[in-house]
């Protein structure tokens, strides 16, 4: 388990990843994904998307800075900002962290988006693949973030329970700790930095949301810069 600021090319070159960014991004990907979304196209910076959204009457350009919706966009990044009205469309995001941690993954080998919203789904995607797995926490604004390193620490408990040969690295451990007893993601990340600051700006509703369990059994994968939905067999 990584943070994004922390991802060698060697440590994830052809391998499976689950990038995680519970506050908001990839909590609003699942959610889009199940509006039904056909492809998310990511990106590092505001101005790509702009450009690579420009002439396409199908596009919504989306995501923030500094948690609020960057100004010409469509949508922010709040989940509950995306109702069925997206459905077919294609959405161009930057997120400040999140978006970032996808593009870092480029060179894993299958690379999912992970969350609480589709915790139980992820934990089956990647028993299925039987493969070495990284899981790279998107962070806030390169610190180490707790709602990531729960929802790691929930995913690496998942797979322990489901496949009890599974090794764990020493980080994986430590978030699994964290994880430990752990039924109501909330109760735990009240007074963390990000969960705090969201609070701040007033997305309280989206703090619920993004903190709720298995509402979805979408694993949307990543791959060559578009998100796209997969399902369970
Ligand atoms: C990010 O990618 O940094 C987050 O999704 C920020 C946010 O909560 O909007």
């Amino acid at each position: 388990i990584f943070t994004a600021d922390d991802i060698k090319r060697e440590k994830i070159e052809g391998r499976n990843i689950v990038v995680i960014d519970v506050l908001r991004a990839t909590s609003v990907m699942v959610t889009a994904m199940a509006r039904g979304v056909e492809e998310i196209h990511v990106f590092k910076d505001v101005e790509e998307v702009f450009e690579a959204g420009r002439g396409r009457v199908d596009a919504i350009l989306c995501g923030e800075r500094r948690g609020l919706k960057v100004e010409g966009f469509h949508y922010g990044n709040s989940p509950l900002e995306y109702g069925e009205e997206i459905e077919g469309k294609r959405m161009y995001m930057t997120t400040s962290n999140g978006t970032k941690a996808l593009v870092g993954s480029n060179s894993g080998r299958r690379v999912f988006t992970g969350s609480f919203l589709n915790l139980d789904a992820v934990v089956k995607r990647v028993l299925e693949e039987d493969e070495d797995l990284v899981v790279v926490c998107a962070g806030t604004d390169g610190e180490f973030s707790l709602d990531d390193a729960l929802c790691a620490g929930m995913i690496a408990e998942g797979i322990a329970q489901k496949k009890r040969e599974a090794e764990f690295t020493d980080s994986a451990l430590a978030m699994r700790d964290i994880a430990l007893g752990c039924r109501e993601p909330k109760d735990r990340l009240a007074g963390s930095r990000h969960y705090s600051y969201l609070e701040s700006i007033d997305f309280h509703e989206d703090l619920d949301y993004c903190l709720s369990l298995n509402l979805y059994d979408i694993v949307p994968e990543y791959r060559e810069g578009v998100v796209r939905a997969g399902r369970l067999q």
